[in-house]
Formats: C-alpha cells, structure tokens, sequence
C-alpha cells in the first residue's frame, strides 16, 4: 500500500521532502516616511506599522539592516498637496530627501522607490485629473519626471504603482534618456482595485477625494487581463512584474508564473497585514504560524518577492529556526 504518511513521520524528513521555502532574501518591507520631525507615529488600522519622519529613521533601517531581506520599499507622505501632485517630483520632496539620507547612512541597503501621484494630488488619484476624469497620456511625463527624480536621489528600483496605460515605456525611456540605463523597473503590472487597501489609505493618506480606482486600477474578477497587462509592461522593458494584492489572488499569480519568464512580486497588502493583526490580537489565530503559511503559500504559487508588512517579524522567524 502507498502510504504518504512515512514522509511525514519526524520534522527532519518533513524538511527533506519540503518543496517551498521562504528565504530572508525574498522579503521587502514597506516603509511610510513623513514630513517633519521627531515623528514616530503608529498606523491605527496596521498594528506595530508605524509612520517615520527622516531624523527618527535609523532605528527601524538599522532593524532592516540586521535583518538580512532584500531591501525596502518606500513610500513619502508630504505635507503640501496640489493638483498636480508636484511633490512627487520635487528634488527635495520628501521621498528624494528620505532616499537621499537613507543610501548615505546605509549604501548597500535596496531601496526600491514607489512612484504614483495619489499621496501627493490634493485630489488623490494617481494621475491628474480633468474635471471627473483621470488623465493617461498627461500624467505619463509627471511619472516620469518623479521616477528620474528618485533615480537621481539614488533609488535602486523604480517601482510604478500608478496603472495608467504605457508607463514603462514611458519611464523606461526617460530613466535611459536621463543615464539611468542600469536602473531595474518593478513594474504593479496587475494591480487589482481592491478593499484590502483601505489601511495603507489611512497611513499615506491617499484616498481619492471623488469617486474611486476603478478606471485604472484592474476589475478583481479578471485573470485573462492580468497577463495581458504583464504582457505589456514586459514588452515595454519592465525587468521585474507584480501582482497586487497577494492572497486572495494567487490563481493570478500562478497564471503570470507559468506564463512568463520574469522575476514576480507579489504585494500582501496592508488590509491583508490588518485581518491577521486583528485575529491574532485577539487571540484567535497564531500569528507565526499564519504568516508563514501564507508566505509560504505566495511562493508556491509562483512569487519570487514578497513585499509584506511581515518581512521583518518573519526574518526574526527565520533566523531563529536556523
Ligand atoms: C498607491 C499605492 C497603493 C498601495 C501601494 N501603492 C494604494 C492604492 O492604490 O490606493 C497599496 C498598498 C497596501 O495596501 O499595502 N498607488
Ligand atoms: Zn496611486
């Protein structure tokens, strides 16, 4: 008789027949960094994520720093909004500035920069608008110009979250143009409009002010339009593609892995991080034990990256075990 179960028998021969694994090296930990000074503020709705002004930063770097994962992924909260969303792409805005400080005191820590306007219009969608409308081709050179900007600032992945139709192309060419040719693009290529991102709402403070996503952010039924937009954004130069949000869309993970040869990320978002707090707080779940598996379950459905506001309580996980 075949019985599975002889493999299962110790941990050692679990471990020697275990097919996925999460490494230190897969982790990306976002980080929101705000104007001002001597803040360290935590995010009600995302339990121990906290909003850090540049002066207050070297504890949490030093933290990622001792970690071992791969690097951060940042996001800058300015204090003025406008229409155009023109901190984004300021030489001293707060992002260039946090980028700035944070490759000067920790050179060889991966800083991956998000580029979108939503934190930065007054009106917080992630192009300009027209009236009710978000525009594509006029927001393109503004993404641009804010991606030349971060590269120049000395971020080492420009990452577009913005889903406005021929970004890469666009971003590509000008990163080139402007002799950022060896800069990586980790390209949202299948950002979903999603409820699960209503905390990172609260902590960037980047609700639209009318109406919603829905005309650039993907409809979260689709799976075929999912590889269509990774299609795209590889031909357009994108090095690294991403799937956003994590768990309740690992069929499209699975499908982007299988289809294309391309280094995947996959992003566990905030209101993902915020159901296993909750629970956890409470006592109904185990937190180690839920955040592996779900780690692990991102892996097995093809990610390479996990971008998770879990990176750093999952190296300590890690590092322990080893
Ligand atoms: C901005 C952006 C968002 C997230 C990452 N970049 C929010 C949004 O589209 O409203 C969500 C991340 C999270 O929920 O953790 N374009
Ligand atoms: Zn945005």
């Amino acid at each position: 008789m075949n019985r599975l179960r002889r493999l299962r028998s110790s941990e050692v021969m679990r471990k020697m027949t275990r097919e996925t694994f999460v490494n230190t090296s897969d982790l990306i930990y976002p980080m929101f960094i705000i104007e001002g000074e001597n803040i360290k503020e935590p995010v009600p709705s995302m339990p121990n994520i906290f909003r850090y002004s540049i002066d207050k930063l070297d504890e949490i770097l030093d933290e990622v720093y001792n970690s071992k994962i791969s690097g951060i992924l940042i996001f800058g909260i300015p204090k003025e909004k406008d229409e155009q969303g023109s901190g984004a792409y300021a030489t001293d805005g707060i992002t260039q500035r946090a980028v700035r400080y944070i490759k000067s005191k920790y050179s060889s820590m991966l800083v991956i920069a998000d580029v979108c306007l939503c934190e930065y219009t007054n009106h917080g969608h992630c192009g300009i608008i027209c009236g009710n409308e978000i525009l594509n081709d006029e927001t393109l050179p503004l993404l641009a110009k804010m991606s030349v900007s971060l590269a120049n600032a000395g971020a080492d992945i420009i990452a577009p979250s913005d889903m406005m139709d021929g970004r890469i192309g666009y971003i590509r060419n000008e990163l080139d143009a402007n002799g950022f040719k060896n800069t990586p693009i980790m390209s949202y290529s299948a950002k979903f409009a999603s409820g699960y991102y209503s905390p990172f709402r609260d902590a960037a403070d980047s609700a639209p002010s009318f109406g919603d996503r829905k005309t650039y952010q993907m409809d979260f039924a689709n799976v075929n339009e999912a590889l269509r937009e990774v299609e795209e954004d590889i031909a357009e130069g994108a090095d690294i593609v991403m799937v956003k949000p994590a768990l309740a869309y690992l069929d499209v993970v699975r499908a982007v892995a299988d289809n294309f040869n391309i280094p995947l990320a996959t992003y566990n978002v905030s209101g993902e991080y915020a159901m296993v707090k909750a629970a956890s707080q409470n006592g109904w779940i185990d937190e180690k034990r839920i955040v592996t598996e779900n780690l692990v379950a991102m892996k097995r459905a093809g990610a390479k990256i996990l971008i998770t506001y879990h990176a750093l309580d999952m190296a300590k996980w890690l590092l322990e075990e080893n």
